[in-house]
C-alpha cells in the first residue's frame, strides 16, 4: 500500500471510532455520533481535527485490545458563520465516551489554543465519565480541565453541551463554563446516578427525573437552554454565539442589518393593565422595545419570577434582566438572585451592556427564604450590578419598591441612565403596607376611623407611588413615555458606547457565594 493511500485508511478507520455497530446504536438512540454533532454545529468545510490519531497507553483490564485512534475525543478548530470556534466533541462508541489520560490532554490542548488565541470553546460532552480501568490518571484529567475552564472563565466564553450521559466528575466542568444546553430524554447530568441514590437514600428515581434536560431547566436551573434533539440543540448554540464577542477584550459582533416593526410603538402603550396589581408579561416589554425576534431567553423555565436574556438594539448586543410580574408578582427570591447575577457577571465580562427592565414588590418574606439564606443569596445580584462596569440603562415600568429598588441597577449601585415611565412607583413600600405601619399604634387601639387610615394610604400613594418625587431627586434621569423608550434606549447606550470604568486595583473580590 502505498503511503497516502495508507494515509487514507487510517483516517477512515480513525472516523470509525468505536465501529458501525456502536455507531448505529447511538442512532437508535436518537443521537447523533461526535463527528455529525460538530458538521452540523461548524460552518461547511470549517472543520480542521488536531489528534486524530492519539491513542492511549493503558494495558490494565484489556485496554491494550481496545485501541481506538483519536481515543474517544474528536478536538479541533473550525468556523460559525465566519468567526473561529475551538471545539471537543465526545465519542460515546469509544469505550462510552470516557475520559482517559490522553483522551483529557486532547482536550486540554484545544482549550490552551482557544485561550491563546482568544476564541470561544464548545465542548461537546456524551461520556460515561472517567475511564473506570485507568483510575487515578483519568481523575487527575478532569482535574486538569477544571482548572483550565476555571482559568479561562470570563476570558473566552465557554459553551457545554450536553449530549449524553454526564455523571460524576464529567458534570463539573460543564458547571464552570458560562451555558449549559441540554437534549430532552438523552441527556443526563448527575453527580451520582439512580442506582447510587437508591443505595443511599432509598429513593427510586428515573434518570430523566434526576437530572434530565427538563429536571434541570425547571427545578435545579443548572441548565440554560434545551432541545428536543441534537440537530435543532446545535441550530441553538450557532444562534447564540452570534450574540456574543470572542474574547473579553473585544465587543460582540454588531450586525447592520436589524428590523424593528414600527406598529410596536403603538403595541407598548397598552401592554401594562390600568390596575397596579394586575400582572403583565414582561417579555412583551422586552420585545416591543428590541428588534424584532431578536430576544433570547436564558433559563426560561427557573426562576420564571426574573427573565434574563440576550436583545440587540439596532444590531447590538444587549444582556437583558426584567423582574416579571407574571410569576410572583416579580418578586425577588433566591432562584432570581442567583439567575440575575450569573447572567450579569457574564455580562459585564464580555462587555456585553445591560439594560433592566424594573417592575419589583421587593424580596419575598418568610422563614424558607430566610433559612435558605435570601440575605446572601440576595446580596449576590447586588454585588454583580454594583460591580459591573459596562453601560448600564435602567427602566422601571412600575413598582420600584425597597432594598430591590436599590438591587435592580439603581443609579446608586452604578447605573448610567434610570428611566421611568408616568406608571412608576418608587418607594419604600406599597401604600397600604406603608399607612399599616405609619399608623400601628393608631390603628390597634382603632382610635383612628377605617375612612382616615384609608385617608393616609392615599396620601402615601399621591406621595410615593409615582417616579416625580424620585425625579425631582435625580434619583432617575428623566420620565419616559413607553413609545419613547426604545429611542431613549438607543441614544442612551450610544452616548455610553466609550464608558471606561475601572475597578478599584485588588486581587479579585468576594461576592457572597
Ligand atoms: C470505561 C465505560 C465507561 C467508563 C461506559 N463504558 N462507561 N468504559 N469507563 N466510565 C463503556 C461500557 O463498558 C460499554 O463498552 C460502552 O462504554 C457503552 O456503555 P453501556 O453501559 O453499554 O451504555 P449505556 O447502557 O448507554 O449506559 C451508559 C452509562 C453506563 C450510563 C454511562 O455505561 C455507566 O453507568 N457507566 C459508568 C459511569 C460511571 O460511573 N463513571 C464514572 C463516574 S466517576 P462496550 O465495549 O460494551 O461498548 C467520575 C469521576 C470523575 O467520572 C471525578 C472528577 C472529580
Amino acid at each position: 500500500m502505498d503511503k497516502n493511500t495508507d494515509l487514507k485508511k487510517r483516517r477512515e478507520n480513525s472516523h470509525l471510532g468505536g465501529g458501525k455497530a456502536r455507531i448505529d446504536k447511538q442512532h437508535e438512540q436518537g443521537k447523533l455520533t461526535a463527528r455529525e454533532r460538530i458538521t452540523l454545529l461548524l460552518d461547511e468545510n470549517s472543520f480542521h481535527e488536531i489528534g486524530q490519531f492519539v491513542e492511549h497507553r493503558s494495558t490494565a483490564f484489556g485496554l491494550d485490545k481496545q485501541v481506538f485512534p483519536g481515543d474517544g475525543v474528536v478536538t479541533g478548530f473550525g468556523t460559525i458563520h465566519g468567526r473561529l470556534i475551538y471545539v471537543f466533541s465526545q465519542d460515546f462508541t469509544v469505550l462510552g465516551g470516557s475520559l482517559s489520560e490522553t483522551h483529557a490532554a486532547k482536550i486540554c490542548r484545544i482549550m490552551d489554543l482557544a485561550m491563546k488565541n482568544g476564541a470561544p470553546l464548545i465542548g461537546i460532552n456524551d461520556s460515561g465519565g472517567a475511564r473506570i480501568q485507568e483510575g487515578v490518571v483519568s481523575l487527575a484529567g478532569y482535574a486538569d480541565i477544571f482548572y483550565r475552564n476555571t482559568r479561562a472563565s470570563g476570558v473566552i466564553p465557554q459553551i457545554s453541551v450536553i449530549m449524553g450521559p454526564c455523571a460524576g466528575g464529567a458534570v463539573y466542568s460543564p458547571a464552570l463554563t458560562d451555558f449549559i444546553f441540554m437534549v430532552e430524554e438523552t441527556s443526563y447530568m448527575f453527580v451520582t446516578g439512580p442506582n447510587v441514590v437508591k443505595t443511599v437514600t432509598h429513593e427510586s428515581v428515573t434518570s430523566e427525573d434526576l437530572g434530565g434536560a427538563k429536571a434541570h431547566a425547571e427545578k435545579s436551573g443548572v441548565n440554560h437552554f434545551i432541545a428536543t434533539n441534537d440537530v435543532e440543540c446545535l441550530k441553538k448554540v450557532r444562534d447564540l454565539v452570534t450574540y456574543f464577542p470572542q474574547n473579553s477584550n473585544e465587543l460582540a459582533p454588531h450586525p447592520k442589518q436589524f428590523s424593528f416593526n414600527k406598529a410596536k410603538l403603538e403595541t407598548i402603550k397598552h401592554i401594562l393593565p390600568e390596575n397596579n396589581s394586575i400582572p403583565y408579561d414582561i417579555r412583551k416589554v422586552v420585545d416591543n422595545v428590541i428588534d424584532d425576534a431578536s430576544f433570547r431567553e436564558v433559563q426560561e423555565d427557573f426562576a420564571k419570577n426574573i427573565v434574563v436574556g440576550f436583545g440587540r438594539l439596532e444590531g447590538r448586543t444587549l444582556g437583558i434582566i426584567a423582574n416579571q410580574p407574571a410569576a410572583m408578582a416579580g418578586v425577588l427570591d433566591i432562584d432570581a438572585s442567583r439567575k440575575g447575577a450569573r447572567f450579569v457577571r457574564f455580562c459585564d465580562a464580555f462587555n456585553i451592556p445591560l439594560l433592566v427592565f424594573e417592575d419589583v414588590p421587593g424580596f419575598l418574606p418568610g422563614t424558607d427564604q430566610e433559612w435558605r439564606g435570601i440575605i446572601t443569596h440576595g446580596a449576590k445580584l447586588l454585588y454583580a450590578f454594583a460591580e459591573a462596569t459596562v453601560p448600564r440603562i435602567t427602566v422601571i415600568t412600575r413598582k420600584a419598591y425597597g432594598g430591590a429598588f436599590d438591587v435592580m441597577n439603581s443609579k446608586n449601585i452604578g447605573a448610567d441612565l434610570n428611566y421611568a415611565w408616568p406608571t412608576a412607583e418608587i418607594a419604600v413600600m406599597g401604600a397600604k403596607g406603608a399607612a399599616e405601619i405609619i399608623f400601628k399604634r393608631e390603628i390597634a387601639s382603632a382610635s383612628i376611623p377605617e375612612e382616615k387610615w384609608k385617608e393616609k394610604e392615599a396620601e402615601y400613594a399621591e406621595l410615593f407611588a409615582n417616579p416625580y418625587r424620585a425625579a425631582e431627586r435625580g434619583i432617575i434621569d428623566d420620565v419616559i413615555l413607553p413609545e419613547e423608550t426604545r429611542a431613549k434606549l438607543i441614544a442612551g447606550f450610544k452616548m455610553l458606547e466609550n464608558k471606561a470604568e475601572v475597578l478599584p486595583q485588588k486581587k479579585h473580590g468576594n461576592i457572597p457565594l
